[in-house]
């Protein structure tokens, strides 16, 4: 299978992946990293590990622009599974629906709790004693996705929100290739609609 990993920032789950496939697990490849940012040190890291790097710029209302362009590459590439890592941006419905089921998303708490923005301040605020990170299926709700794997990890007294992060991000890098990993082996998928699954079942 073919991997596209779409990220913003530093790319530390990006560099994780492209350890994982295909060196450690042959049957995907990570074919394509796509950033909205063109000095991300995503695409860096993507270069140097041989993997064809493109910057698609994201104008002010232009995310029908980034994605037109985004779905060209992959279709020409013959993406099966696209992977956000760090990717700043909020997709459109189209885009989400067009890959449902074949895209997916890690998040740093443990989801339904804190989606959105600044998740390890949230935790911090709310007074848990844990958090974590969450790997799930995009769909049109921001972090609302189907879960597929989650980690837990301590939040501490001293904790800032710095910190925490800290700790949650080699959750992540654990997290990420092993929810490939299920999806790869079919053992990862979003739960149909009420009507998906009536067609299903007749
Ligand atoms: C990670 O914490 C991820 O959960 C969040 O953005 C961060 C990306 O980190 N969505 P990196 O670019 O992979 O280092």
């Amino acid at each position: 299978k073919r991997i596209a990993v779409f990220a913003s920032g530093s790319g530390t789950n990006l560099q994780t992946l492209l350890g994982w496939f295909p060196h450690k697990d042959p049957r995907a490849t990570i074919t394509l990293v796509i950033s909205n940012k063109k000095d991300a040190y995503a695409l860096e890291r993507a270069r140097t590990a041989g993997v064809e790097a493109v910057y698609i710029p994201w104008k002010k209302n232009g995310r029908e622009e980034f994605e037109q362009q985004a779905q060209q590459l992959m279709q020409e590439k013959g993406i099966d599974l696209v992977v956000l890592a760090g990717f700043m941006r909020i997709s459109s419905d189209d885009f989400v629906n067009a890959w449902r089921g074949r895209i997916i998303n890690i998040h740093p708490s443990l989801l339904p709790d804190f989606p959105g923005l600044h998740p390890q301040q949230q935790a911090l605020d709310a007074g848990v004693e844990r958090s974590g990170c969450t790997v799930h299926f995009v769909d049109t709700v921001l972090d609302g996705g189907d879960p597929i794997l989650q980690k837990a990890v301590p939040v501490l007294p001293e904790d800032t929100a710095e910190t925490l992060a800290a700790r949650i991000q080699p959750a992540e890098h654990e997290a990420y290739p092993q929810a490939v990993r299920l999806w790869l082996s079919g053992l990862a998928f979003p739960v149909p609609t009420l009507q998906e699954g009536a067609k299903e079942f007749g």
